[in-house]
């Protein structure tokens, strides 16, 4: 019985170990552990901090585990604030001062709303990826919660978390609606810096809906379609569209480029004028906030009949994640770090 058992346990190892003889490009980053977390501010792709969420072994391209992007999650309860650098501090330039980062506060008002960007990023690179960051961030891993039926949220990010809730604990039949993961959160206000992010959306309830770069782009008058005009274009290239892939088009990208940076170094510098007035100002929006209602923070009881919620804040493989993209109709280039919809030609590309 024991031999039996054994060699039936041979037969599905190797059963199972057949999908990783395969060995293309894609199956190396299977085996990785890749951890859910939400950023909002220069992390995000399109930003200069971006190549932070990319876990890089060594010196070689396929050596880089790339963050995988899901897609928008609305948070809410939390606050978006824009830290404007001072003098004095490593970020802080008088010749280019296109840094700007969002410090965005859990005020644990209904009425504050956050959308994050939902990524995957490798396990060894989540502690890092706030290294070297202004000041300010640290990341909580549940305090806020993604509202998987916020029309915000998108729907990837929805169906991935619903799917791979499932397939973790087949027996639960219960509704999840929210869903804690960690959080970039700011951990200080400093009412010298913080401006408020001024929402891009308010909701017949009053909620006050913000996001980095269009609360960003909304403050500095600038339009956020140029910020990402590079990035577009060349994945654009790389996908299937190579006849838009001239010298013109990448010169035009450029200058929209250019333009943004631009704007929004100059809307810095008129702030920064202005500065003196800003530590009056703040303090009435900094904290502690007035709420008009506030939210739960944290997940509820196992047994509680009204918990729906949960957390995800643990590794989860390469292969997982693929596993739970395939149940939902989408597959994933593990090194890209891009999630395809096979059914669509171009990438599912939601937007940066
Ligand atoms: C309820 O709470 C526990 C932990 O406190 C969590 O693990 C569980 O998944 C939650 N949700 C549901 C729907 O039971």
């Amino acid at each position: 019985m024991m031999r039996l058992c054994g060699y039936l346990r041979l037969a599905v190892t190797l059963v199972l170990l057949i999908p990783l003889v395969r060995s293309t490009e894609d199956d190396t980053h299977n085996n990785n552990y890749y951890i859910m977390i939400g950023v909002s501010g220069g992390l995000q792709e399109g930003f200069p901090a971006h190549d932070k969420l990319h876990y890089n072994q060594g010196s070689l391209e396929d050596e880089v585990v790339k963050a995988i992007f899901l897609g928008r999650g609305l948070v809410r309860g939390y606050k978006a604030f824009l830290d404007l650098m001072q003098e004095g501090w490593r970020e802080y330039t008088e010749t280019d001062r296109a840094v700007i980062n969002p410090n965005v506060f859990a005020s644990g008002c209904q009425e504050h709303a956050n959308e994050y960007w939902i990524y995957l990023v490798d396990a060894r690179q989540v502690m890092s990826v706030l290294n070297h960051e202004p000041r300010h961030l640290s990341m909580t891993p549940d305090t806020g919660m993604i509202e998987l039926e916020a029309e915000e949220t998108h729907s990837l990010v929805r169906d991935f978390l619903t799917t791979h809730i499932r397939q973790q604990h087949r027996a639960s039949k219960k509704k999840i609606d929210k869903v804690a993961i960690p959080l970039v959160t700011a951990v200080y206000f400093n009412a010298a810096s913080h401006i408020p992010s001024p929402p891009i959306r308010i909701h017949d309830d009053g909620t006050q809906v913000t996001n980095f770069p269009d609360s960003l782009a909304l403050w500095a008058g600038v339009d956020d379609r140029d910020r990402t005009m590079v990035v577009d274009y060349h994945k654009s290239c790389r996908h299937h569209r190579r006849e838009e892939c001239t010298d013109a088009a990448l010169e035009e990208a450029t200058q929209a480029y250019n333009r943004y940076w631009a704007g929004i170094r100059q809307a810095i510098g008129k702030a920064e004028e202005k500065r003196q007035k800003l530590e009056k100002q703040e303090a009435i929006s900094g904290p502690p906030f007035q709420c008009q209602k506030r939210v739960k923070f944290g997940v509820g009881k196992e047994e509680d009949p009204d918990n729906t919620s949960t957390r995800v804040n643990y590794p989860m493989t390469g292969a997982q994640i693929e596993s739970v993209l395939k149940e939902i109709g989408f597959q994933v280039d593990l090194a890209e770090g891009e999630v395809v919809d096979p059914l669509s030609e171009k990438q599912d590309e939601p937007d940066l």
